[in-house]
């Protein structure tokens, strides 16, 4: 089918400019050939395919080149008028583009900023004034008279708030008021030149309060100085602003400058600014750059700040994507050990992990390693053969967990899929019950997944409403009742499927020696006990596994999630050879399951399982937060419970719904989701530490407190 309705996803256009990236290929104010060759070789190295590559709607529309050069040696007056000359021609065609666009220019020295910064000035005289960031190891702030090199890429700024030679300030275009405009970085300039930015009002961030404040906390407040009374504003990039040990490619490299990692993730702050106007990068000087790495950079210090917004992210999401999510507002980019980070550069505790998926947190080091080496010698290669990665994992899972074998595949649900068919299997071949008769019982308030048969066996109607018909063989009975399945074992009964803790069913611990008698009434009825640990496994509730708090050794265990470190997904059954072995070659498989690259994650996950014992650290902080948590008594809970790092606060939906909790909380910080809308789950990266959590406690408290508060339940103080 083509897609031939119109679409409804708000354009670039409508949110943030189509980027025009204009190149100026420049070296008049410079006192050295070289960075006049800097446009192209950022578009030999990629440029416009990064920011494509965002979803930025990008093209490389032209690059001006200077009409006349006057030679090395020429006199003032001859190299003013022609930066003069260029910077009119730089003013004119930035004037002309069409108001929808976005121009990224791209020097060139940094006297081009003269034609830059009037003719954006221009472009939104009629929002109102513009305001300009500048981020530079200097001032840019000399003229003709007070300059001590001689060179002019010294003097735009000057030029831009009307001091200096004609041939520079005369360039069309509104003046920019120096009280919209902020320095970020510097660390090298003359006294004339900090005198004058003094007198004219310009606030001056240099790199001493960047490094004593952080570029985040500057570029904010850089961010308020460029916005005040303006209607758009600007960011020219000096790239000497960054540290010269990181990026050496420029004319005038300066030490102990700004790290350009800091540098990109202040400038995400930029994606949500709507009046964000143009932005200029200068100075690249590409002979020093023969590797590409500053290049690398240059294009993401444009990707940080041109990327899509959270808004035009999620217009998209909803425009193209099926909508069987409902995903809370906040569109991640990147994240490490607990935290997570925002497209717009907002940090947040990640208090879900992906539903434990992520358990060592996110970019775990050793965990990347593992993925990376492996990626690089060998990811796929089907079970037709043998690969050096999974007969050791195969080895690993069964001596850890005491079974004699293994079936590998991907997602959680395969793996109760193959436990499900194998329980089948096991039914009719060993224990002899009449074909097709074999039943398997399942509990109220189950979550193992969402295929066909797992979710015929939910008792949540949503999840099965319009899926029927189901297949048969599968029976339900109350979580937490061991009397209710000894009563509904049959003589064809070949399983019982139970989650050790209910997950997605609300965080629900069973009562004390629950699955100790379930074991001991499927063993005296000769039904496999199969517990599904996807979620619980492998150090999260504060055991290994869920059922070691009960001394259970099931006949079947599913595991998933945690396995695959966050990275990948692996699963696994496991069982005993005499339940395992009904399985005959081809009775059942999966392309990627049991992949050397998933095996090879899942190996290092083992690895970190037994040095890291993280399980112990997941008891003490957990029963630390829920104590945090019930010692408030706050009158919208009604009840906390978890186990280790499996926590859940049940609200009272008449005062606070949990759905409305999730949201309030992601505004402060912490990212979360509801189940059931009723319950809040807390199940943060098992490596959080206990200052990290006693923080999030605190604001969860504060924000349910808040919540109720708002809603009239407690007086407000005075
Ligand atoms: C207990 C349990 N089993 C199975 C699954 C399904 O796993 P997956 O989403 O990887 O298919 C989940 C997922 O949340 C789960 O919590």
């Amino acid at each position: 089918m083509t897609h031939s309705a119109p679409l409804h996803v708000p354009s670039h256009a409508d949110l943030r400019a189509v980027v025009r990236i204009v190149g100026v290929a420049s070296a008049l104010g410079a006192p050295a050939p070289g960075p006049e060759a800097a446009p192209a070789a950022l578009e030999r190295n990629g440029l416009l395919q990064h920011l494509q590559g965002l979803g930025v709607a990008a093209s490389w529309q032209e690059t001006l080149v200077p009409l006349t050069v006057p030679p090395a040696g020429a006199p003032m007056r001859e190299r003013l008028d022609a930066v003069g000359e260029l910077a009119r021609r730089v003013a004119d065609h930035l004037t002309a583009l069409a108001p929808e666009v976005f121009p990224l220019v791209i020097g060139g020295d940094h006297a081009i900023g003269i034609g830059t910064w009037r003719g954006v000035a221009t472009r939104v005289a009629s929002r109102g004034a513009l305001g300009l960031i500048w981020i530079d190891a200097h001032l840019d702030s000399h003229t003709e008279l007070s300059t001590h090199s001689g060179n002019i890429h010294g003097m735009p700024l000057a030029a831009l708030l009307d001091e200096g030679d004609p041939a520079l300030t005369g360039i069309d275009g509104p003046r920019i008021d120096p009280a919209n405009v902020a320095v970020i970085g510097a660390r090298s300039w003359d006294p004339e030149e900090r005198e004058r930015l003094q007198r004219l009002g310009v606030q001056i961030f240099d790199m001493a309060e960047v490094r004593d404040r952080g570029i985040a906390a500057v570029f904010c407040d850089a961010l308020s100085v460029v916005r005040e009374r303006t209607g758009a504003f600007g960011v020219s990039i000096d790239l000497d602003a960054l540290d010269a040990s990181a990026f050496p490619a420029v004319i005038c490299p300066e030490s102990a400058g700004i790290a350009p990692e800091e540098l990109c993730d202040a400038l995400l702050a930029l994606r949500g600014c709507g009046d964000f106007a143009a932005m200029e990068i200068v100075e690249y000087l590409p002979d020093l750059d023969p590797g590409g790495t500053c290049a690398g950079w240059v294009a993401n210090i444009a990707g940080a700040a041109l990327g899509p917004s959270t808004y035009l992210l999620r217009a998209k999401e909803r425009e193209f994507g099926a909508h069987n999510y409902a995903p809370l507002p906040v569109v991640f980019r990147h994240g490490r050990g607990v935290w997570l980070w925002d497209v717009e550069g907002r940090r947040y505790l990640d208090m879900m992990s992906a539903y434990s998926a992520v358990s060592f947190g996110h970019a775990n080091p050793r965990l990347l390693r593992a993925l990376n080496d492996q990626a690089q010698r060998l990811a796929l290669t089907s079970r037709a053969f043998s690969n050096d990665r999974l007969p050791v994992l195969m080895e690993r899972l069964c001596g850890l967990l005491g079974y004699d074998r293994v079936l590998p595949v991907n997602t959680g649900l395969e793996a109760v899929e193959t436990a499900l068919k194998t329980a089948r299997k096991w039914g009719y071949k060993v224990k002899g019950i009449a074909p097709d008769q074999a039943e398997i019982i399942a509990c109220e308030g189950n979550f193992h997944g969402r295929s066909i048969t797992i979710v015929g066996m939910s008792s949540e109607e949503q999840y099965r409403d319009g899926f029927g018909p189901f297949p048969a063989g599968f029976k339900r009975i109350p979580y937490g009742d061991a009397d209710a399945l000894e009563a509904a074992i049959t003589p064809d009964t070949t399983a019982f499927l139970v989650e050790p803790i209910q997950g997605e069913g609300g965080i629900l611990v069973p009562p004390a020696g629950y699955l100790a008698r379930c074991a001991e009434i499927c063993r005296r009825h000769n039904v496999l006990l199969i517990a599904d640990e996807v979620q619980t496994g492998l150090g999260r509730t504060g055991r290994l596994l869920a059922c070691d708090h009960e001394g259970v050794h099931p006949d079947g265990l599913i595991l998933g999630k945690a396995l695959g470190g966050g990275l990948l997904p692996v699963s696994a059954f496991l069982a005993d050879a005499p339940v395992l072995d009904v399985l005959q070659p081809g009775d059942h498989g999966s392309t990627f399951g049991g992949n050397p690259l998933g095996a090879a994650v899942a190996l290092e996950v083992l690895a970190i399982l037994d040095e890291t014992r993280p399980w112990e650290h997941a008891t003490r902080l957990g029963e630390r937060l829920m104590a945090r948590f019930r010692d408030a008594r706050l009158p919208c809970v009604r009840e906390v419970r978890g186990r280790g790092l499996l926590v859940g606060i049940e609200l009272d939906p008449a005062q606070l719904r949990a759905t409305t909790a999730a949201e309030l909380l992601l505004a402060r910080g912490i990212a979360t989701k509801d189940t059931h809308n009723t319950v809040i789950r807390f199940a943060p990266p098992l490596i959080i530490t206990e200052a990290e959590l006693d923080a999030a406690a605190d604001v969860v408290l504060d924000t349910l407190a808040a919540a109720t508060t708002h809603r009239g339940q407690t007086p407000l103080q005075p």
